[in-house]
């Protein structure tokens, strides 16, 4: 049996309708929830904050896969672990002091990610590895979902499965962005663990079945 997992995106779903697509994913064989937090400064877009998320926690039944794409996040971890993050994914570019912020989001109770915007060097990960849980490789530039997939991904993904198997690490290997049907099986391939999927998910005419369809594929 497959351990990879198919994560939706939250940002993609009909906020009128936000109660069904929740659980649209809770019935469905997706893995997780994707949550993504834009502050407007590190990115540019607003997309909801902790009212949303706290809805979102009361309906949920999976693990809730928090992306923070927020400067100086360390404000935040405290609070996120309190509305129900199960991991809380940082960006590598907005956190000067990496490895302070992934041992308070540890000491929080939660799983530690850290995300690459597309133009960072996987490599730059190679003294942390070992203290992160879950590397999130952004497969389009963050702030929008909708866009279409950056194809220099899958030489990242090969890179960073490398450093974690050099390094004995347990890192697991998340991709956002531009996923769907045609890109998931050679990512998983790549040494991908986690898919994110937003708009080919909640943009398609039965979610349901293009996330059991997405689970296939990646078995
Ligand atoms: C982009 C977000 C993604 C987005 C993915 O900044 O981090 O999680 O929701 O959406 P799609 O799958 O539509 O590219
Ligand atoms: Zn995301």
């Amino acid at each position: 049996m497959s351990t990879k997992r198919i994560a939706p995106s939250i940002l993609a779903a009909d906020f009128a309708n936000l109660q069904r697509d929740i659980e649209m994913v809770n019935q469905s064989e997706a893995d997780w929830f994707h949550i993504d937090i834009m502050d407007g400064v590190f990115v540019p877009n607003i997309s909801f904050g902790m009212p949303v998320l706290k809805a979102i926690n009361k309906h949920a039944t999976k693990t809730i896969d928090v992306h923070l794409m927020i400067v100086d996040p360390d404000r935040y971890i405290q609070t996120f672990a309190d509305l129900g993050a199960d991991v809380l994914t940082v960006h590598y570019e907005a956190c000067t002091h990496l490895h302070r912020t992934l041992q308070a989001i540890k000491a929080a109770g939660m799983k530690a990610g850290v995300a690459l915007n597309p133009h960072t060097n996987v490599n730059l990960l190679e003294d942390v590895i070992n203290d992160i849980d879950l590397v999130c490789i952004m497969s389009v530039n963050p702030g929008f979902g909708g866009q279409s997939f950056i194809e220099n991904t899958y030489q990242k993904v090969k890179k960073l499965k490398a450093l974690i198997t050099e390094k004995g690490a347990a890192t697991e290997i998340e991709i956002d962005g531009g996923v769907n049907d045609k890109n998931a099986k050679a990512l998983v391939d790549a040494g991908a663990d986690v898919l994110v999927a937003g708009s080919f998910v909640f943009r398609s005419e039965n979610p349901t079945a293009t996330i059991q369809n997405l689970k296939k594929i990646v078995s």
